[in-house]
């Protein structure tokens, strides 16, 4: 597991950006997994920058949504297929059929989850995986008490993130109960793992998952079982973190190598 820690949002995206524009260059047909919500807009931001300004090519990658609101159709202003469409897809030259988000509108679950599965296999499997951390721990939707083994399926929202989620929906009432995700072993399938997280609320969080012992009750706490996974933080995230110095240290040192 590495940490990184900027001092800002904006340095943050810069050093997720970079990442995944050096592995783009390296392999055009990179398979990119994304994560919704506040955290990745930033790292959006910045890969919407390096493609005006530096030509940063998407027409060949491919990318795999965590997850989606069962019941939202694709159009909805709260869907994670319209937040993608919003705030990237249409501002990037991503060939738009290569740009899967679980449906959240599907008539057989069971069989879409199997299929969304299949089709990260058939893609060759995600390069990069970017997620965020909900402030119980989660990745994906993958709630706290999630099967450490598992794959994409339909999954309840807990109460706690149908209440930070609140703020996308007109009101508490609208967010939905329910969603399809990756499972917490699709994601660690993953060739690499870049989490993001910002401010202070997530501090507690951060440092239980990295830290903290290996638990269903914390989801991300599962990432520490991955070979390549970078938690990319800002100062106010890390404020629990007990390694620090040593963080700083190794990150100093891949730069140097760098
Ligand atoms: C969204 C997702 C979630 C979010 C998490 C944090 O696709 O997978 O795990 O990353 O709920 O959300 P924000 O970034 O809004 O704090």
């Amino acid at each position: 597991m590495t940490v990184i820690v900027q001092p800002t949002i904006a340095e943050a995206a810069r050093v997720a950006a970079q990442k995944i524009a050096q592995a783009m260059r390296k392999k055009p047909n990179l398979v990119l997994g994304l994560a919704t919500g506040s955290t990745p807009l930033r790292l959006y931001e910045e890969l919407i920058r390096l493609h005006k300004e530096t030509g940063l090519d998407f027409s060949r990658v491919t990318t795999f949504n965590l997850d989606e609101y069962l019941g939202l159709p694709p159009d909805h202003p709260a869907s994670y297929r319209r937040f993608m469409q919003d705030n990237f897809f249409s501002k990037i030259n991503l060939n738009p059929n290569h740009t899967f988000v679980p449906d959240g509108l599907t008539q057989d679950i069971t069989r879409h989850c199997r299929e969304y599965e299949a089709l990260i296999k058939s893609c060759g499997g995600i390069d990069i995986q970017v997620l965020g951390i909900g402030s119980d721990g989660h990745i994906g939707f993958n709630e706290p008490t999630s099967s450490l083994a598992s794959r994409t399926r339909d999954k309840a929202l807990a109460e706690q993130t149908r209440r930070d989620n609140a703020r996308f929906f007109a009101s508490l009432d609208e967010v939905p109960h329910g969603c399809i995700t990756m499972g917490i072993g699709t994601i660690l399938e993953s060739r690499k793992c870049l989490l993001l997280a910002f401010g202070q609320n997530k501090a507690r969080v951060v440092a239980e998952a990295v830290e903290g012992p290996v638990t269903s009750m914390i989801p991300a706490s599962a990432l520490q079982f991955h070979a390549d996974a970078s938690f990319i933080v800002d100062e106010p995230a890390a404020a629990n973190l007990k390694l620090r110095a040593y963080y700083d240290q190794a990150f100093a040192n891949e730069l140097l190598g760098s």
